[in-house]
């Protein structure tokens, strides 16, 4: 046995997912959304890959830190990377990285953009505004675009590099949602504002993934030069149930782990922390995968499938394993050291785990600990 439970990344079908991207929107560049170690998946193996493979050039992370990463594990590569959220300008030592490693901070308050504006050393480095226009997390304020645009002229900046909007409600439908709806006219007329008061917007986004996968902000539909998928890059959809979309993703990820032990149970045997009582005679199996993998107590309930039998996890998820409960026909089929998939066997697992527990793929991915090795795999 050469390993405990593992990450098994197909990076074709990552490749197919990018492709499934580019078929939406052919005229799109895509600046691939990679924080939070690549939504679980290795920020640097599947960076390399979009680069090297799939001609991706843009790039999205929440910290300085994470870009930094980047650019140092990545540095014989060309590409931009943009950090999104955690970007911490004004301290000087970072302004410094921001300058010499490319990386360029998405400004969101106006006092980073007077930071910019009166820092000599950042006269010619680009600008990316990114606007609040209703998800009220961060952003600019849509009513100080007239004051950001005089800022800007008043500095001899005529011109934007990126200029970004993010949805709150993406999942839901972008035309009948009304925030939505709100969020598109607000986005439309920032962008006029700028240009109308002669700022060059060199590049616009205002799509993640639910929005793409229903066909909005893109270059064949809207003034847009951009995309940020995120989540659909791994394979899952991020639309609600019903809102038609036009992904077909493939799963990326496969979470397998093995059995350590099995053994027989009567009905009311009880195991693991809490002493939870089995509900039939069946037979239990212990898997080497627990919360010290990333893999919560919050799943215990849910169904997992080996063999072609269904199991459920029963009882308290310990830190280092996790009882599943099958019917006693399993006994004879299901045995220890054998290789057990948690998602990705087959179409729609990880969709029907996460829909069980109430856990989104985004948290079900970004959760697993570094104990879980991530490997990868082309077909
Ligand atoms: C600004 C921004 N753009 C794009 C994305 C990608 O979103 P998704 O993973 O839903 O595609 C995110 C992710 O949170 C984001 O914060």
């Amino acid at each position: 046995m050469k390993f405990r439970s593992r990450l098994v990344v197909n990076l074709d079908h990552f490749a197919y997912n990018i492709n499934q991207i580019r078929k939406i929107s052919p005229k799109a560049q895509i600046l691939c959304m990679i924080k939070a170690d690549g939504y679980g998946h290795g920020m640097i193996p599947m960076a390399r890959y979009a680069i090297t493979e799939m001609g991706i050039r843009e790039f999205g992370c929440a910290t300085i830190g994470e870009a930094l990463k980047l650019r140092e594990e990545l540095n014989e590569l060309e590409f931009d990377i943009y950090v999104f959220s955690d970007i911490q300008l004004e301290l000087l030592e970072n302004a410094d990285i921001y300058l010499k490693r490319r990386i360029i901070p998405v400004i969101s308050n106006v006092s980073e953009l007077d930071y910019i504006l009166h820092t000599p050393e950042f006269r010619h480095f680009p600008i990316c505004l990114k606007f609040n226009t209703g998800m009220n997390r961060l952003g600019l304020d849509p009513n100080d675009t007239p004051l950001i645009v005089n800022k800007l002229k008043q500095h001899g900046r005529n011109s934007v590099h990126h200029l970004i909007s993010h949805y709150a409600n993406a999942s839901s439908d972008m035309n009948a949602h009304e925030v939505n709806v709100l969020q598109r006219t607000r986005f439309g007329e920032i962008k006029k504002f700028f240009r109308d008061s002669g700022i060059t917007l060199e590049r616009t986004s205002q799509s993640n993934s639910g929005t793409i996968e229903q066909k909005v902000g893109l270059p064949e539909n809207s003034d847009d030069t951009h995309v940020r998928p995120g989540l659909m890059l791994y394979g899952p959809s991020s639309l609600n149930s019903g809102v038609p979309g036009n992904f077909e993703g493939k799963l990326v990820s496969k979470l397998e782990t093995y059995i350590l032990r099995t053994f027989e149970v009567k009905k009311g045997d009880v195991v693991g922390y809490n002493s939870t009582p089995c509900p039939e005679d069946g037979l239990i199996a212990i898997l080497a995968i627990g919360y010290g993998d990333g893999f919560f107590n919050r799943y215990s309930g849910a169904h997992l499938y080996h063999k072609g039998f269904e199991g459920v996890i029963i009882g308290r998820v310990s830190m280092d394993m996790t009882h599943v409960f099958f019917p006693k026909e399993a006994s004879d089929h299901i045995r220890a050291h054998e290789i057990f998939t948690i998602w990705g066997a087959k179409d729609g697992d990880l969709q029907s785990f996460c829909s069980e527990t109430k856990i989104i793929p985004y948290e079900v991915f970004c959760a697993l600990l570094p104990r879980v090795p991530r490997v990868y795999r082309l077909n």
